[in-house]
């Protein structure tokens, strides 16, 4: 099986753990290297999480680097604990590893994989784009360097989750995600339309949990937590599969199943609405074709099944 070389970009964050476990057990990715982005925690604390769940993992072979700790227009303002705990990893403290971050910082780590990937490197971002922005301006050839940009913000048809217009992770710096989404690359849009759209239930969680393997019981206690959040949301205990989701359909794990290539603006202005991705749906009505010159497919619809297939793959990998 080929496997796609990936550098992900990440606020971990529960999702992110869960999503960055996924690649470590997919056959069908190479994960090259990790930066980091405020977003849920600061980035030198998730740079921290993602260094320690690699190492209870065995893959301390995976650097990490640490990016912008401020988005372009504003300081970062504390991240989300009463969604990811004190420490982004839902209060769970795992064992430190040894490792620290790299000196580059995550724009150059992204820069020096596109270069040394030419063509081939895919980029996953699962976090505010304030990295990916910073990168695009450093080497203005990096659209050519990469094959694939895949981000986790959003929301095309569905509400927003942080106001009523915006998703998360475009919210927190919208200036970076509208140059991101403006740049001419191949971008696979995972907005909250289908990330919201299958949960993970309590049983599932319980078999991370329970399962007496420290990976997947890491994960199913952090999990907790973010059950509870969702409980408020969804009226159970359950989580919604924002991370994962992307870097399944990334690495082509996960069908997608309605995805048009439209225009994609991000609301940049100070009213209801900043953070916003305006997603031109309006072929909507003719069966949702692709606009011609659009380089962002939206996904609205993908294959069912996936948090079944999350947990599965973590037990059989870890
Ligand atoms: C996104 O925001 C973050 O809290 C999650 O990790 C995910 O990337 C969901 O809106
Ligand atoms: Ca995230």
């Amino acid at each position: 099986m080929d496997t796609t070389p990936v550098y992900l970009d990440c606020d971990t964050g529960i999702d992110d753990a869960l999503a960055l476990a996924y690649l470590l057990a997919s056959p069908r990715a190479e994960l090259l290297g990790v930066g980091t982005v405020s977003g849920n925690s600061d980035a030198a604390q998730c740079a921290r999480n993602t260094l320690d769940l690699l190492a209870l993992a065995g893959r301390s072979d995976i650097p990490v680097a640490i990016g912008n700790h401020d988005f372009q227009a504003a300081p970062y303002g504390g991240g989300s604990p009463h969604v990811h705990g004190d420490n982004g990893m839902g209060g769970v403290r795992l064992p430190r590893s040894p490792r620290e971050p790299e000196a580059e910082t995550a724009a150059e780590m992204l820069i020096r994989l596109a270069h040394e990937q030419r063509g081939k490197l895919h980029v996953i971002a699962v976090a505010p784009l304030t990295n990916l922005a910073e990168a695009l301006r450093r080497e203005p050839r990096l659209p050519e360097l990469v094959a694939h940009v895949t981000i986790m913000g959003g929301a095309a048809l569905a509400p927003g989750n942080i106001t009523a217009a915006a998703e998360a992770n475009i919210f927190h710096d919208p200036e970076a995600a509208a140059e991101v989404l403006a740049a001419p690359w191949p971008v696979t849009l995972v907005p909250l339309d289908v990330t919201m759209a299958e949960v993970m239930e309590e049983d599932r969680r319980r078999r991370l949990a329970d399962s007496g393997r420290p990976v997947p019981e890491a994960l199913g206690r952090m999990l907790e937590h973010y059950f509870e959040f969702y409980r408020e949301i969804f009226g159970r205990p359950c989580s919604a599969m924002h991370d994962p989701l992307a870097a399944a359909i990334a690495i082509g794990d996960v069908a997608v199943t309605d995805a048009p290539s439209v225009r994609v603006a991000v609301e940049t202005g100070n009213g209801p609405a900043r953070g916003a991705t305006v997603c031109d749906l309006r072929g909507r009505y003719r069966g949702n074709g692709d606009q011609s010159g659009a380089h962002c497919r939206v996904v609205l619809e993908a294959e069912a099944g996936f948090p079944d297939f999350l947990v599965e793959s973590l037990m059989r990998a870890f």
